[in-house]
């Protein structure tokens, strides 16, 4: 018997386990319906679809075979299997799917970012999506302490058998960082070797990543967005940096004129010096040079006009044009941070289970190599992240006039050209 997918979703309107779990085995089989609390007895209802209709399975739909059999242990092979193996090839092999979906949403986002226009509507998705990624990522970094309940000894007991294969290997992780946006330049070197040498003679994983450091990142693709931000343009009939620049100085000419006021000649030296501070500071915002000097050493990483962009949606936040955008960008710093959560999670573990001063599978340094990966060049966003440090009180913004509003409702989500 055939029964089509559609009369299928019909009788089954659920849908969501392929299987059908939670139906009667087999039909045929009349067992004497058990009275529930309520005292009816629909729950015993119901006919097993998957055999009725000859339909897919749920072992079939997810290709169960291949997943659960893909646990060999090197141990049993090689003589005794060591139970903590099996829990170390699982967790790896989870995490390699979740690389999988981590990739899948980050290059439909890419993809989105690509469009020229973007609706409203796209941006409600990319939101989602980046959430999604968020979720996963909390879920990665929390993992590593599945593997905290194997002792060193347990690992020691089966380490040998893992030969040369090391996480460093793992080419969905690099892929993750290139299609997030990590350079090239800014990653730490060990043995004075390119991270792509070890995949030399793998030619396809080789392409892969070339591919994904050529393609334009995550990054990139926000960067070209911030551009579009109204205001963020001299030209622009509204210019943010130029009102916010005097904002600032009203700002600063007035805490001047408090540290001016103060009597005591101490906290008069030491406030006037945090004013000097502040002062360079905000001046590395405004002065395009300066700005450039910081992306030369590294320290700053979005171009002039992108970095006022964020800094336009941080301060309007509460503009309903700027919801979706700034909760992009929330998403953004939230994916860098669980990254950098896992890096440290992962260090940690290492240190648990090699030391300080025991090298890798891998032939890295090992605790010390990755430790050396928790600084800030690893960082996609960081730029948001320092954003905080232009913030201004809410009574000291430039306001916005309706007509303002009206234009960027029409800008943010279209080209400029600049
Ligand atoms: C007992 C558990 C683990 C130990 C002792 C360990 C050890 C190491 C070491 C020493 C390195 C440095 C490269 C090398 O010389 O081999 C490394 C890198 C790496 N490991 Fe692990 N690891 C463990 C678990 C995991 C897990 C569960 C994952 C999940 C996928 C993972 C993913 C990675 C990745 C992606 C790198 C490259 C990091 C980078 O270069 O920034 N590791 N691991």
């Amino acid at each position: 018997m055939s029964v089509s997918d559609k009369t299928r979703s019909l009788l089954n309107p659920g849908g969501g386990c392929p299987a059908g779990y939670g139906r009667p085995k087999d039909d045929s089989v009349k067992e004497k319906p058990v009275k529930s609390g309520s005292g009816s007895t629909n729950e015993q209802e119901g006919i097993n679809l998957m055999v009725e209709t000859n339909g897919l399975s749920y072992g079939d739909y997810l290709q169960l075979d291949k997943i659960l059999t893909a646990q060999t242990c090197q141990s049993e092979i090689h003589g005794e299997l060591v139970h903590d193996e099996h829990l170390f090839i699982v967790i790896h092999q989870a995490y390699e799917l979740w690389f999988k979906q981590v990739i899948f949403e980050i290059d439909s986002i890419r993809k989105i970012f690509q469009q020229d226009i973007i609706e409203e509507a796209l941006m409600l998705e990319v939101n989602k999506r980046l959430q999604r990624v968020v979720m996963i990522a909390k879920h990665l970094a929390d993992q590593v302490l599945i593997l905290e309940t194997m002792t060193p000894l347990d690992f020691m007991d089966f380490r040998d058998h893992l030969s040369t294969a090391s996480g460093f290997q793992s080419l969905q992780f690099r892929l993750i960082e290139n299609k997030l946006g990590v350079k090239s330049e800014h990653r730490v070197r060990y043995n004075r070797s390119n991270y792509r040498d070890v995949y030399k003679e793998k030619e396809k994983e080789l392409e892969q990543l070339m591919k994904s450091e050529e393609d334009p990142s995550l990054f990139d693709l926000i960067e070209r967005w911030l551009m579009r931000t109204p205001g963020t343009n001299v030209n622009d009939d509204f210019c943010f940096s130029k009102s916010y620049q005097d904002a600032i100085n009203s700002i600063l000419e007035e805490s001047l004129k408090d540290i001016e006021n103060e009597s005591n000649p101490k906290v008069r030296e030491v406030l006037l010096n945090s004013y000097k501070k502040k002062k360079e500071q905000y001046s590395s915002i405004f002065d395009q040079e300066k700005h450039d000097s910081l992306i030369a050493r590294g320290e700053r990483r979005l171009s002039f006009q992108a970095l006022h962009g964020a800094l336009m949606i941080s301060l309007y936040r509460e503009e309903p044009i700027f919801h979706l955008p700034h909760q992009v960008l929330q998403s953004l710093m939230d994916i860098d941070s669980l990254i950098t959560k896992w890096r440290y999670n992962h260090v940690m573990l290492v240190q648990r289970m090699l030391g300080s001063s025991q090298i890798g599978t891998g032939g890295s340094s090992g605790y010390q190599y990755l430790r050396s990966t928790l600084s800030e060049r690893y960082k996609v966003f960081l730029d948001l992240f320092n954003l905080s440090t232009f913030l201004i009180p809410r009574q000291f913004l430039p306001p916005l006039t309706k007509e303002v509003t009206k234009i960027m409702a029409g800008y943010l989500y279209t080209p400029v050209q600049r």
